[in-house]
């Protein structure tokens, strides 16, 4: 059977080969492939349209979602991937990253009775990642724990779907209407409130960092609401700014606290950042 939502594409399998291909997660309108073969170690990803169900309206976005970010790596000057279309929407690859995310690497450090402090050389791992991508020009737009893959020589930002910063095709692009909330800061999602959507920008990147390192490193949420409330209830959360009253421990806990600033005028660069980092 061909194009069906559970297979590659047979373009993908064409100029990849696989000798061995493994299915990482398929849900929101997205399927993630690792997939092994003689051109070497890819991540395939392969987006379709969600239909609307009675939490959802129909997305058709995430159908366009893996050619965007084609676009989006060849733009930044990458050279190692592919992007096209497929019978139900687009797909990608690009090289496979192994290692753990942030989230699961600090997982020890959120154990009740441990005493794993959260290391900064991690932090800073993810902050140059960061780092790289603006000073490029471009606002990532969905940064988030599971984003930052750990490597043994350095540490990779993914997705850049979302990304903001030079052309896109037009047959490819789609607004942006926020990210996931809990890393939402807060002048994201006062638009999304307002209009239905957003500009993706560094200063917010940096408010999602923040979240990031203070969820990884304690488990909690930045801003305080409640996981089953519904989603626009938990943007007013995010958009009056609500903090919980949590922080990671030491210096760290102080910087990740600068990069929660409510304006977005008062958080520090990610050159600021990484300059802290590297002093601790
Ligand atoms: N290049 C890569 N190297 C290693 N793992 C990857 C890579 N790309 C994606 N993954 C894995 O697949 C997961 C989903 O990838 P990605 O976030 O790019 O897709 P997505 O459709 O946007 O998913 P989500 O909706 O969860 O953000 C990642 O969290 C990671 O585990
Ligand atoms: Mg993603």
């Amino acid at each position: 059977m061909s194009g069906s939502l559970s297979e590659l594409p047979i373009v993908v399998l064409d100029a990849l080969m696989p000798t061995s291909q493994r299915l990482v997660l398929n849900r929101r309108g997205s399927m993630v492939w690792e997939v092994q073969g003689h051109r070497g170690h890819y991540a395939v990803k392969v987006g379709y349209p969600i239909e609307a169900t009675a939490d959802w309206p129909a997305q058709p976005w995430t159908a366009l979602a893996p050619a965007r970010e084609g676009a989006v790596l060849h733009r930044l000057g990458f050279d190692d991937f592919a992007y096209g279309e497929w019978e139900h929407g687009t797909w990608n690859f690009q090289p496979w990253h192994e290692g753990p995310d942030l989230y699961r690497l600090w997982e020890p450090c959120r154990s009740e009775d441990s005493s794993v402090a959260p290391h900064s050389s991690v932090a800073l791992g993810c902050v140059e990642a960061l780092a790289e991508l603006h000073a490029k020009g471009w606002a990532h737009g969905d940064v988030q724990p599971a984003h930052f893959i750990v490597g043994p020589e350095r540490t990779h930002l993914i997705d850049l779907a979302l990304a903001r910063g030079g052309h896109v095709p037009e047959g490819y692009d789609f607004p942006f209407r926020g990210c996931l909330v809990h890393y939402e800061a807060p002048e994201i999602a006062r638009s999304v409130l307002a209009t239905g959507e957003a500009e993706p920008t560094p200063e917010a990147d940096i408010y999602a960092l923040g979240a990031s390192l203070l969820i990884s490193a304690t488990g909690w949420r930045a801003i305080e609401y409640s996981d089953d409330a519904p989603r626009p209830v938990q943007r007013e959360a995010v958009a009056n700014g609500r903090r919980r009253p949590v922080k990671a421990p030491g210096e760290l806990g102080e910087l990740i606290e600068a990069m929660l600033s409510h304006a977005p005028e008062d958080r520090p660069t990610i050159y600021e950042v990484g300059k802290a980092l590297s002093c601790l």
